[in-house]
C-alpha cells in the first residue's frame, strides 16, 4: 500500500491536523520524529527504510529539516517542499536577494559580512527618518527581529554580536522598517494557488505581528493583486506548500517579507475556517497520485 511519511521535531496544531485528515481520508501515514532518525551510508545501496512514497517535511529547526532532506532527496524520496526551496525560504538573505531577482516586491535590505561593515551600514543609514530592522538571516517567531532607530541601538547589536561565537555572528542582515499598519498578511500558498489569507495584527504590547507572539488572526478577502504577488513569489522560491508573508508599505503597497517553508496555518485556519489541512494533503495526493 501507498505512503504518506510525515518527518516533524514537534507535534503543533499543524502536524497533528495533517496526520489526522491523512488517516481519515485514508492515507497510511507514517509520521517519524526527526529527532530519532539514524542514517547510514548503506541505505543508499540497500534502501529498506520504507519511510512512504512520498515525504512531508514538517521539522521546525531549519538545520535538521534541512539535513534530513538533503539525504532523504539522495535516497531518492520526493520530499516537500524540496531542498532548494527549504534552503532559500530558511534564509533570510537569500529569500530577499531571490524575490528581487524575480521582480517580486520586497523591503530593501542591506547585508554585510564582518563587524566593521555592519557599522558602516548603520552609521550610513539615516536612522531617524529611514529607519532599520535587524533580523538573523535563520530564525523564525521573530526571535531577534527588532527595530533599529537609532545608532546606539545599531552599535549594541553588532557589538553584541561580536561576542558570540555563532558561526552567523558575522552575517548582518538589515531591513529598512515598513511604515505599515500594527498587521502583516499571511497567505497559505499550495501549489500555484492561494488558497486563505488572513491579517495578523500584533498584540498592543508588542511590535511584531507573528502569531506565535499574541498577533490575532483576521480573514481577508484574496484580491488579485494580492493573489498575483504571492503566486509570483511562490514561483520565485519554488512550487510547493508555503506561508507568504507581506506587509502594507504607506507608500509602495503590499511587499514580501518572508517565505515560510514549513508553515503554521492554525490562525489562518481558525480565523477562516478553511481546512487548510485537506487541501494540502490533496495537494501531496494529487502530486503522488496516492
Ligand atoms: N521591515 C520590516 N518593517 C516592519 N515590520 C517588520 C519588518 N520586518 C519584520 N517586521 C515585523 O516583524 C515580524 C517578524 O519578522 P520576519 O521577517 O517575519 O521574521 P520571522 O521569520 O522571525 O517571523 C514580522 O511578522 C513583522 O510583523
Ligand atoms: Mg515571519
Amino acid at each position: 500500500m501507498v505512503k504518506l511519511g510525515i518527518f516533524f521535531d514537534k507535534l503543533r496544531f499543524e502536524e497533528k491536523s495533517l496526520y489526522e485528515t491523512a488517516i481519515k481520508i485514508g492515507i497510511e501515514v507514517n509520521l517519524i520524529d526527526s529527532k530519532n532518525v539514524i542514517l547510514n551510508t548503506d541505505y543508499l545501496t540497500n534502501n529498506n527504510l520504507d519511510y512512504g512514497d512520498v515525504i512531508l517535511q514538517r521539522s521546525i529547526s531549519y538545520f535538521r529539516g534541512q539535513f534530513l532532506t538533503n539525504c532523504l532527496e539522495l535516497l531518492g524520496y520526493k520530499v516537500i517542499n524540496n531542498s532548494k526551496i527549504g534552503e532559500i525560504c530558511g534564509n533570510k538573505l537569500l529569500t530577499s536577494m531571490i524575490l528581487k531577482r524575480n521582480n517580486v516586491p520586497t523591503p530593501k535590505s542591506f547585508f554585510s559580512f564582518n563587524a566593521d561593515s555592519a557599522f558602516n551600514i548603520v552609521n550610513q543609514q539615516d536612522l531617524k527618518n529611514n529607519p532599520l530592522v535587524f533580523k538573523p538571516v535563520i530564525g523564525s517567531w521573530g526571535r531577534g527581529v527588532f527595530p533599529v532607530r537609532n545608532k546606539e541601538v545599531g552599535k549594541m547589536i553588532v557589538e553584541m554580536r561580536q561576542e558570540s561565537s555563532s558561526p552567523f555572528s558575522n552575517i548582518y542582515y538589515f531591513q529598512e522598517l515598513i511604515k505599515r499598519p500594527p498587521r502583516d498578511i499571511r497567505c497559505i500558498v499550495i501549489g500555484e494557488q492561494v488558497v486563505a489569507a488572513i491579517y495578523r495584527y500584533s498584540s498592543s504590547d508588542e511590535w511584531r505581528t507573528n502569531v506565535s507572539r499574541g498577533g490575532k488572526a483576521e480573514m481577508i478577502k484574496i484580491t488579485s493583486e494580492l493573489e498575483n504577488i504571492a503566486i509570483k513569489a511562490a514561483k520565485a522560491v519554488g512550487i510547493g506548500i508555503l506561508g507568504v508573508d507581506m506587509m502594507e508599505d504607506e507608500q509602495h503597497g503590499l511587499l514580501v517579507h518572508e517565505i515560510n517553508n514549513t508553515v503554521e496555518f492554525r490562525g489562518a485556519s481558525s480565523a477562516t475556517s478553511i481546512d487548510i489541512a485537506k487541501l494540502m494533503i490533496d495537494y501531496i495526493k494529487d502530486i503522488q497520485k496516492i
